[in-house]
């Protein structure tokens, strides 16, 4: 077995990522991460996988957190590397990735695990689920990324009111915000994610890689992110999956993207 705090499987072009550590709340230590970025990065350069859900092992974690036994005795250095280089390896990669990434939030999702979760494309949530980012109770701030992702996701007001509490909102509430795009019984929470992921898995790879692209750099300040969809577009106008689209759209026939 290649990894040790997760597992992957893969079917019908998507694949699962399951973190693993449902005692630990699935808690993400650095080991944790650094396996999510090498399986991500395998999945994304498999041209068989057309999109990626990212779960908890169980039914009552999503993510709970970074792991806090791993950082409680970290110096300012180390604190400014551990964020630093999580951004990077994790959850700036994710955002970024060609590949849509689904999270399927199934319980906790906690400072880094909402994080993680505000790192993917979008997420769908499970009624059990429960979201927030605590890091003030413990004296830190949140350092993957959630003072920039929830603000964007949920507007600035709420966003502060979250984390300056540290409290936890729920699923419901999580919908009302935007925060998640749909709550679903527990159960049901990973057949309506491979729904769908299916659904995604039919159109053109290329076009969704360039559509994420475009649509990161409307919040990227050194970029502009109408350039970026002019530029994006018409680089679509160069490749096989346009040709395949539109071909298949005047032959009334279903397109069969194969990517590029
Ligand atoms: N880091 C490290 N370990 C964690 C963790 C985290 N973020 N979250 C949970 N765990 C561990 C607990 O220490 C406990 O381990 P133990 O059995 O060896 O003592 C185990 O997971 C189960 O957690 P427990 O607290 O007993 O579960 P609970 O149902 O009573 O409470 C939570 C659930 C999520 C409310 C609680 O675990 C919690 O507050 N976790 C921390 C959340 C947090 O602050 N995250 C942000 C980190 S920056």
């Amino acid at each position: 077995m290649k990894y040790k705090n997760i597992l992957i499987s893969e079917n019908e072009k998507i694949a699962t990522i399951s973190i693993n550590r449902p005692k630990k709340l699935n808690a993400l230590n650095i080991e944790t991460i650094q396996e999510l970025h090498e399986a991500i990065e395998v999945c994304d350069e498999n041209k068989n996988v057309r999109a990626i859900i990212i779960t908890g092992v169980g039914d009552k974690a999503f993510v709970a957190g970074a792991d806090i036994s791993e950082f409680a005795d970290f110096s300012v250095k180390q604190g400014t590397k551990l964020a630093s280089d999580g951004q990077n390896t994790l959850f700036n990669f994710i955002e970024n990735l060609n590949t849509p990434v689904i999270a399927a939030v199934n319980g906790f999702a906690l400072g880094g695990g909402l994080e993680l979760a505000m790192a993917c494309h979008f997420r769908l949530a499970s009624e059990n689920a429960k979201m927030g980012l605590p890091e003030v109770s413990l004296g830190v701030i949140p350092g993957y990324g959630g003072t920039q992702r929830l603000p964007q996701l949920i507007g600035k007001g709420r966003a502060m009111e979250i984390i300056m509490t540290a409290g936890m909102i729920s699923a419901d509430k999580a919908l009302t915000y935007g925060l998640v795009n749909q709550v679903v019984p527990l159960e049901d929470l990973i057949p309506t994610c491979e729904k769908i992921a299916r659904k995604i898995s039919n159109n053109s790879p290329t076009a969704i890689s360039y559509a994420i692209k475009a649509i990161n750099a409307g919040f990227n300040d050194d970029k502009d992110g109408y350039n970026s969809e002019i530029e994006a577009f018409g680089a679509c106008f160069g490749t096989k999956d346009f040709k395949e689209g539109t071909s298949a759209f005047m032959e009334k026939r279903k397109a069969n993207f194969k990517g590029l």
